[in-house]
């Protein structure tokens, strides 16, 4: 086993860690961060569309574990997308320098003002909405799709069809600004660029248009030369060592996830950005292992934002299909937060299987109003969680009503070719929660009842948003780095 000290750790490279690793190098400080997945770029390795999956597509496993396509086999290897599965829902979370963001759909989506204000009454809205998240789209690239692209390009029937159903069904829409750079996507179309949303490409990992971390924060933190980035580095556990220092306990594996070597850093400050299932399994572990302490925040207060994947087949009658060819980048989504009834947000989903499928597909985000929580199983030697079919019953009937409303006027049945008879109420690609702000922590992101140990990812936003939530965290980051930076340093 190596030793090493190092002052400042951060563990994760997702929104949370880059955050962090920009604002501390651009004050002057040296960053490390651990990432137990593989750094791409580095790597030279190409990313894998949904249809033909390589390496990109799952982490260390031998079969494919997206929602749908999952036929295919595939060999071992550190890919992109990762999934843990528990009793009444399946995570899934994206792995690699990037974190999520190398795996996700891209769409950056402001949270209402009112529900923000909800969720965290102790934080100063305006100041959200004036300054960190305008800061967030700036430096995330944050830009929306030309109205007359979408409208003659035929990647994006099934958002058309999408949006007219929708209004038929006398729902409001609304467009979705993306991270996807919807320039070089008309350059896709044309023909004069290599295709990556007309391809196929996302949930391994896009080639080309996607402005992952990788290519903003992550790329403007190395410019620094402050920040030195280890990848298939994972970090097993945390011990308190002496005058309030950090050990940890870290292998660096091949990319077939053996271990080449062990290491233990002792760090001054710790910064833990390794997503919300990350976060939370690293700290419950280490609480029952090497006895660090925890305060009983930490666990409480866990969500799945609401995420509830529905679908509708036979989408004909009105339309004639969803068409051949998707983009895979969402544009548009369906606001129906404002009915008190059935409050919910809809992303417009594409199904890109390289035919017409008629099929419609939606993430539904409800609001969570029974949290669930997270704890560490001594037997499993994992955290599990606290979560039943009682955490998704608004979710179920409000997707039940939107469905139900949907076919009444556009034709349709509910999707049940797809994924449990159509109604994915296990599917979850936005944890949020179990380390809430304000009360696992500070308000700006410290551990209540430990020094030095700062959170700052996902899991301070407590089970909701409202809408998909990393323009928030990215935010959150910015704002808790900007405190902590000229109060802790
Ligand atoms: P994030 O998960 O991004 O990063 C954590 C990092 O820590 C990972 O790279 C992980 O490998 C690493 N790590 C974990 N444990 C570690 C350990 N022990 N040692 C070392 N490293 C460790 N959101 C949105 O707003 N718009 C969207 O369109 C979508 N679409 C979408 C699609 C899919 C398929 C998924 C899975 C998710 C989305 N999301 C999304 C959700 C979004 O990607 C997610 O909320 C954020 O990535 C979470 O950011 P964090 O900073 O919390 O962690």
């Amino acid at each position: 086993t190596e030793n090493l000290e190092i002052e400042n750790v951060i563990i994760g490279s997702g929104y949370g860690g880059a955050v962090v690793a920009l604002r501390l190098a651009e004050s002057g400080h040296e960053v490390t961060i651990l990432e137990m997945g593989l750094n791409w770029e580095k790597s030279g390795e190409k990313f894998s569309p949904m249809i033909s999956p390589g390496k990109s597509a799952a982490w260390l496993r031998t079969k494919t574990i997206a929602p749908f396509f999952n036929i295919f086999n595939t060999k071992k290897y550190t890919g992109t997308l990762d999934r843990w599965d528990f009793s009444n829902i399946k995570i899934w979370m994206g792995r690699g320098v990037g974190g999520g963001s190398l795996v996700n759909g891209g769409m950056a989506v402001l949270p209402k003002k009112d529900y923000f204000g909800e969720v965290f009454p102790e934080l100063n809205t305006e100041e959200f909405y004036g300054k960190y998240f305008p800061l967030a789209e700036k430096e995330l690239e944050v830009n929306s799709a030309d109205e007359s692209f979408l409208e003659n390009c035929s990647f994006y029937k099934f958002n058309k069809v999408g949006e007219q159903e929708a209004h038929k069904a006398g729902f409001k829409t609304v467009r979705v600004p993306n991270v996807y750079d919807f320039k070089y996507m008309e350059d896709e179309y044309e023909n004069k660029v290599p295709r990556s949303a007309l391809a196929g490409e996302v949930i391994y990992g896009n080639n080309y248009g996607k402005k992952s971390l990788d290519k903003t924060y992550l790329k403007k933190a190395q410019e620094t030369g402050k920040v030195h980035i280890h990848d298939l580095h994972k970090v097993e556990s945390i011990t308190k060592g002496l005058e309030n220092t950090y050990i940890l306990e870290v292998i660096q594996t091949n990319t077939l996830g053996e271990t080449i070597a062990k290491k233990k850093i002792i760090c001054k400050k710790l910064f833990l950005c390794a997503g919300t299932m990350g976060t939370l399994e690293l700290l419950l572990k280490s609480s029952n292992d090497n006895k660090l302490t925890l305060n009983s925040e930490v666990g409480q207060n866990w969500g799945n934002n609401g995420n509830f994947m529905t679908g509708r087949n036979f989408v004909k009658t009105f339309s004639g299909g969803t068409g051949v060819n998707h983009s895979t980048i969402p544009v548009g989504g369906i606001d129906n937060w404002d009915d008190k009834e059935h409050p919910f947000f809809s992303e417009i989903a594409p199904l890109p299987m390289g035919m017409d499928v008629a099929t419609s597909l939606y993430l539904m985000i409800n609001p969570v109003p029974k949290k669930g929580s997270v704890f560490f199983n001594p037997i499993s030697k994992k955290i599990d969680l606290q979560w039943s079919a009682e955490n998704v019953a608004l979710a179920r009937t409000n997707a039940e009503y939107f469905i139900k409303k949907m076919n009444k006027v556009n034709g349709g049945t509910r999707a049940h070719l797809l994924f449990n008879n159509g109604f994915g109420a296990d599917i979850c690609y936005h944890p949020l929660g179990g380390a809430v702000l304000g009360k696992a922590t500070d308000m700006m992101g410290r551990l209540k009842g430990s020094e030095n140990l700062y959170i700052i990812d996902g899991s301070l936003i407590p089970g909701t948003i409202g809408v998909n939530p990393f323009l928030t965290i990215t935010a959150l980051a910015e704002y808790c780095i900007e405190h902590i930076i000229s109060e802790d340093y």
